[in-house]
């Protein structure tokens, strides 16, 4: 668990609507022992007004990176080098976009590109605007950063439109970096990725996961409070922060980190894309280009979510089904043969799945199915937790 006691947090307060529960989250970070200094950006001034974060954090609050009044003259540097935790909450479309290439037109963004401290967003903003492709790479690229993504919501917007956008509550945001969620004091262990297959010393057989869904899984796990391993595949991503990261290559590799992390773990998502069958016996050289034709023979890998879930004393096992075709069949098929608690449908080809920013998610358990919707891995990665988090204590027993 992380535990906000002595935590230094700077709270970026961003120009949107949900600016007005910023003051409540500098209460809910001091309630847990964190010390927390405000910085406003010009547009949350149109919100909320410096003299209520005042009164409440106890401090000046930040504005302009031309202050004079800090030691240095640089408030930026300052803050950089005292937070340990750097929290932008609203984190509006605007900020997301700023933070996401790395712009530092004021001191929010400059202090952001200054500081080794962990960056946490909870985006808040109108649904549309969270849809669009734009905000939706640059919430990828962040979360690839290994920022931790919380939220957002679906529910009542301001404009009394639904849908995806709203601002975690202040109390689940504390929760969530206190490592207090409904996973608190659960162990998690989550595979992600794909798997490369030895040929010979320059080639393999891969797949096309991204990793992405993985990684958006164990950052809603991290966010739900719970102790995340991540045993990951070749990724272009950065593990999100607070997970222990366990990088392997082939699925033998998989299997192997997975059976020594395992014990312990009373939750398993396997997300990887596992290949099912290697080259039994990669060359040891090059293979050069001779012949007509090239015969490779493979060999099945091991079956690393059957295998757990086959064991005598096992953690909820939790898959993915990723199919082009009768995809609720095929899930739930794998759900009864492999014995598993959950299943997750995923079409993958066309329109969603691998190296897709949107998915589509059905959950199927041996008592129906939960339909998860279509939206960002991240929205659908929170709601497969929050489901799991519901069933966890009730049937693992
Ligand atoms: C009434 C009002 C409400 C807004 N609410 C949001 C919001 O919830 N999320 C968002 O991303 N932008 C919102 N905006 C737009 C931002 O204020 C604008 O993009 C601004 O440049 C944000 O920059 P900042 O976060 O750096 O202050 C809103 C604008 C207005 C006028």
């Amino acid at each position: 668990m992380g535990g906000l006691k002595g935590q230094h947090i700077v709270l970026i307060v961003g120009g949107g609507i949900a600016a007005y529960k910023a003051p409540d989250l500098v209460r809910r970070l001091a309630e847990r022992g964190a010390e927390v200094r405000v910085v406003m950006t010009r547009g949350a001034e149109h919100f909320v007004t410096a003299t209520t974060f005042h009164a409440i954090s106890h401090h000046r609050v930040y504005h302009s990176l031309w202050d004079t009044e800090t030691e240095s003259g640089m408030a930026h540097l300052q803050l950089a080098r005292w937070a340990d935790i750097v929290l932008v909450a609203p984190a509006t479309a605007h900020l997301i976009a700023e933070l996401a290439h790395g712009f530092a037109g004021d001191l929010a963004t400059t202090l952001a590109l200054a500081t080794d401290a962990r960056l946490v967003l909870a985006p808040a903003m109108n649904r549309r605007m969270w849809r669009h492709p734009a905000t939706g790479i640059n919430v990828e690229t962040l979360a690839a950063r290994g920022a931790r993504i919380l939220g957002p919501a679906t529910g009542e917007l301001a404009e009394r439109e639904s849908g995806p956008g709203r601002m975690l509550e202040p109390v689940e945001i504390a929760q969530a970096l206190d490592g207090a969620g409904p996973l608190a004091g659960k162990r998690v262990l989550v595979t992600a990725g794909p798997t490369e297959e030895p040929i010979d010393p320059v080639r393999f057989v891969g797949n096309r996961s991204s990793g992405r869904m993985g990684y958006a899984v164990a950052n809603a796990a991290l966010n739900a409070g719970a102790e995340v391993t991540l045993v990951s595949g070749p990724t272009a991503l950065a593990p999100p922060s607070g997970a222990k990261l366990i990088p392997v290559r082939t699925a033998g590799e998989m299997a192997k980190a997975v059976d020594e992390h395992i014990a312990d773990n009373e939750l398993f998502i396997s997300v990887a894309a596992v290949a099912d069958y290697t080259p039994k016996q990669p060359a040891k050289d090059k293979i050069k280009k001779t012949g007509k034709t090239l015969t490779l023979e493979l060999v099945r890998t091991p079956d690393i979510l059957a295998e757990v879930a086959a064991a005598k004393k096992r953690p909820y096992c939790v898959g993915f089904a990723a199919e082009t075709t009768d995809v609720v069949e095929h899930a739930r098929a794998k759900l009864r043969e492999k014995k598993l608690d959950l299943i997750c449908a995923n079409r993958v080809g066309d329109e969603h799945g691998f190296g897709r920013e949107d998915n589509a998610l059905v959950a199927i358990s041996a008592d129906g199915e939960t339909d998860l919707g279509h939206g960002s891995k991240q929205v659908l990665a929170e709601r497969l937790i929050a489901l799991i988090a519901e069933r966890l204590p009730h049937e693992s027993g």
